[in-house]
């Protein structure tokens, strides 16, 4: 079969390895040839293409990014986007699409879908907020990156007596904040499914230094909100600016510094604000990714010889299986009100500075 494939979206550590499971499993066990199309939907929309051998998979497996770069083109943003994409794939004599996304991506997979492109899915997102599959690859990395950068915070901190807030990423879900919190030890774990607010805060920080610590880690994500109409950002998530991308996502980023501010002049510690950024996004993927995305390409090139088009691959009690892209991009995974009380158990009952204060 002749196979195109595209990596589209932000990236995330992992692709490459996705990328190198599918070609190796479609040469090995179905004698296919691959396509690869460059920097997302773009390179569906103006016909952008490159070779995808055994050799160009080659040594890719440990790196980060996408040999196939990526964009977050949105093909219906254009009068004949999604039309130009099907004519491409005719154009190459492309029998099957492997689009590897989040939500935004495979949204416009499942308007391919729609219009009879015979398309597979593959999920990705460092966030771990996309529908119907448990675990993205991409999420793991992120959290080690995290944890580290807390792990070095932890020592600057007490050594200057400092409070540390560090901003991670998750526009809409807070996992990576829960998870590398949880791991890094974080006095505080502020996540966009519970606005929070920062009088509480700033009383279990004044509590914990009371109890004889003398510096402290808040970790908040990035999509995280202020509660109260008397906070400064009124319920709404801190934007670095007022543009938008092509799928009509604001760029988040800043609330590390708002807290920090308002922490200090409740509280009177000295603090900080560390803005981890795209670092959770850039290196190498960890063992745990790199076997994660391995799965998801070997189950995504299966899925494409039993013909279970308009699917994504996804991961359910360890078990990589074929659900509907209609499923996936249906609605966020956020993280729920059970995790949420566990996580609390942390934390000191009557300061509920925590992700459920
Ligand atoms: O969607 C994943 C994500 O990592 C978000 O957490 C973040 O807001 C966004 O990507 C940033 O993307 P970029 O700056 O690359 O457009």
């Amino acid at each position: 079969m002749k196979i195109g494939m595209l990596t589209g979206g932000g990236d995330c550590p992992g692709l490459n390895a996705v990328i190198r499971a599918v070609v190796r499993k479609g040469v090995f066990s179905y004698d296919d040839e691959f396509v690869g199309f460059l920097e997302g939907w773009r390179g569906l929309v103006e016909d952008k293409i490159m070779p995808l051998t055994l050799n160009a998979v080659s040594g890719i497996l440990p790196r980060g990014g996408t040999i196939l770069r990526t964009s977050r083109t949105n093909p219906s943003k254009r009068a004949d986007g999604v039309d130009r994409c099907a004519a491409t794939l005719n154009r190459h004599q492309i029998e099957a699409l492997i689009a590897i996304g989040g939500d935004d991506t495979l949204s416009v997979a499942q308007k391919l879908h729609e219009k009879g492109v015979k398309v597979v899915g593959v999920p990705k997102t460092i966030d771990n907020d996309l529908g119907g599959t448990e675990y993205t690859f991409g999420f793991d990395t992120a959290c080690n990156v995290v944890c580290e950068a807390i792990d070095r915070l932890h020592t600057t901190a007490e050594a200057h007596n400092r409070v540390m807030v560090v901003e991670v990423m998750g526009r809409d879900a807070g996992w990576i904040a829960l998870y590398s919190g949880i791991a890094g030890g974080a006095d505080a774990i502020l996540i966009p499914e519970r606005p929070f607010d920062v009088d509480k805060v700033a009383e279990s920080l004044r509590r914990r230094h009371e109890r004889g610590r003398y510096f402290s880690i808040v970790v908040v994500a990035e999509g995280a909100k202020f509660s109260a109409d008397t906070d400064p950002t009124h319920g709404a998530p801190v934007l670095q600016d007022m543009g938008k991308d092509e799928f009509g996502h604001a760029k988040l980023g800043g609330i590390a510094n708002i807290l920090a501010r308002e922490i200090e002049r409740r509280t009177g510690f000295e603090t900080r604000a560390v803005v981890l950024g795209h670092i959770q996004r850039g290196g190498s993927p960890t063992a745990f990714d790199r076997v994660l995305a391995t799965r998801y390409g070997l189950g995504a090139i299966d899925m494409v010889h039993r013909g279970e088009f308009g699917c994504m691959a996804a991961l359910r009690s360890n078990k990589i299986i074929s659900i509907p892209l209609e499923e996936a991009i249906a609605r966020n995974r956020v993280v729920d009100e059970e995790m949420i009380q566990t996580v609390d158990g942390l934390f000191e009952k009557t300061s509920k500075a925590t992700v459920n204060n």
